[in-house]
C-alpha cells in the first residue's frame, strides 16, 4: 500500500490510534436518556460486527435480539438471556451515570444522554485495539485506551471519574476484558458470519468535474462496496497531495453496502493530469480513474458544415437545373433527389439539441 492509500485510510478509517487498517471489528454503543420523546426507549444498547448491527437491545422490550441471519443460527437461548442479562445491568448503570452527572454539572433538569462505546478490532497486521469512550450530551467525557493503559479525562467534570477508575482496578479489568474476550467472541461472530461478512463487493466509481469562480473542483465517489474500510485519494500527475481535498465520511447504504466521495481543488486548464486512486478489499489492485477535461463537442460543428455543404449543393443543383431550364435540355431535376435525401438526414441531426 501506497504513502498515499493508508494515509487515506487512516482518515477515513478515524483510525486516531495508529495507520493499520482493521481487519475486524466488534463494537457496543449504549445510549441512556433523560428525555426519550413518547413512545421511545430511553435506554438502547447496541452491538456491531465489521460495522454490521447484530444484537438489539431496548428497556421497553427489556430483551437482547438479534439482528442477523447468522448470530440466530449460531447461538441458543442461553446466550441471549447472558446477553439481556448484561444490557439490563448497563441500563441501570447508565441511568445512575445520568444522575451523578447532572449533579456534577449542577443540572436540575433538560435533555441528558450518557453513551459509553467500547470495543476492540484485530488489525490487518495482526494486532489488538482496545478502547472506551464515554460522551456526555454528545461530547467527549472520558477514554481508556489499551494500548497505553491511560485514562483520559476530556472535561474537568470528568476528573473525578478518571480518579475513581484509577484507584479500583478497573482499569486492568476492561484492559482484560477488551484483549481477551472481546477479541475471543469478535473471532468467533466472524466465524459465524463469514459468509455474510467475508464478501467483497466492489465500488463503482465515478469522477466528475464542477467550475465555479475558477476553481475546478474534482468529485471521486464510491459506491455500492463492501467491507467498509476504503481508501480514496486523488493523485496529480501520478503522485499524492492533490491539494486540500474534502471528505464525505464512509457512509452506509440501505442495501449493506457503503459509499463514500473525495473532492480536490484544480486549475481549469492548468494541464495536469488528475486521477482518483481506490484501495479496497475487492480489488487485487488499487483502481485508478482518470479525470479527462471535457473535450469540445465536435458534432454541432460537423452538423453546421454538412448544413452548409448541403445548402451549396442544393444552391448550385437548383442554379444547374434553372441553368439547364434556360439551355432548354430535357432531364428534370434528376439530380435532386440525392441531394434532398442527403438534406434531411443531416439537418435532422443538426437541428437535435440533445445531442
Ligand atoms: C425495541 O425492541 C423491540 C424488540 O426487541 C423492537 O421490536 C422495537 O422496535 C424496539 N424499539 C425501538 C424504538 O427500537
Ligand atoms: C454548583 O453549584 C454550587 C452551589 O451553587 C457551586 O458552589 C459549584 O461551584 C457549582 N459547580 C459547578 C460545576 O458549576
Amino acid at each position: 500500500m501506497g504513502p498515499c492509500g493508508a494515509l487515506g485510510l487512516g482518515l477515513l478509517l478515524g483510525a486516531v490510534f495508529g495507520t493499520a487498517a482493521e481487519l475486524h471489528t466488534l463494537r457496543y454503543i449504549s445510549t441512556a436518556m433523560t428525555d426519550p420523546g413518547p413512545g421511545q426507549p430511553w435506554f438502547v444498547d447496541v452491538g456491531y460486527v465489521d460495522g454490521e448491527l447484530f444484537t438489539h437491545y431496548n428497556s421497553t422490550a427489556r430483551r437482547a435480539v438479534s439482528r442477523t441471519e447468522w448470530i440466530a443460527a449460531n447461538t441458543d437461548q442461553q446466550y441471549w438471556d447472558s446477553e439481556t442479562e448484561t444490557s439490563q445491568r448497563s441500563g441501570q448503570i447508565d441511568r445512575d451515570d445520568l444522575g451523578t452527572l447532572q449533579r456534577r454539572y449542577n443540572q436540575t433538569g433538560g435533555s441528558h444522554t450518557v453513551q459509553p462505546m467500547y470495543g476492540c478490532d484485530i488489525l490487518e497486521d495482526g494486532t489488538i485495539r482496545g478502547y472506551r469512550q464515554d460522551a456526555y450530551d454528545g461530547r467527549d467525557f472520558i477514554a481508556f485506551d489499551k494500548g497505553t493503559m491511560t485514562l483520559t479525562a476530556a472535561v474537568p467534570e470528568a476528573v473525578p471519574t478518571k480518579r475513581k477508575w484509577e484507584e479500583g482496578d478497573y482499569a486492568e479489568g476492561l484492559k482484560q476484558y477488551l484483549e481477551e474476550t472481546c477479541v475471543e467472541w469478535l473471532r468467533r461472530y466472524v466465524e459465524y458470519g463469514k459468509a455474510e461478512l467475508g464478501r467483497r463487493e466492489r465500488p463503482e466509481v465515478r469522477v466528475w468535474g464542477k467550475e465555479a469562480d475558477g476553481i475546478l473542483t474534482l468529485s471521486c465517489r464510491a459506491h455500492g462496496f463492501y467491507p467498509r474500510p476504503i481508501a480514496v485519494s486523488w493523485l496529480k500527475d501520478g503522485r499524492c497531495g492533490a491539494r486540500t481535498p474534502s471528505r464525505g465520511g464512509i457512509v452506509p447504504n440501505g442495501d449493506g453496502t457503503y459509499h463514500t466521495w473525495v473532492t480536490t481543488d484544480a486549475q481549469p486548464g492548468d494541464g495536469d493530469k488528475y486521477q482518483c486512486r481506490v484501495e479496497h478489499a475487492s480489488l487485487p489492485q488499487p483502481g485508478l480513474y482518470s479525470w479527462e477535461p471535457p473535450q469540445p463537442n465536435l458534432v454541432p460543428i460537423v452538423a453546421g458544415v454538412a448544413v452548409a455543404i448541403v445548402a451549396i449543393a442544393i444552391v448550385v443543383g437548383v442554379g444547374f437545373i434553372i441553368y439547364r431550364r434556360h439551355a432548354g435540355k430535357k432531364g428534370k431535376g434528376y439530380n435532386i433527389a440525392p441531394d434532398r435525401e442527403g438534406g434531411s438526414s443531416s439537418s435532422s441531426t443538426g437541428s437535435n439539441p440533445a445531442i
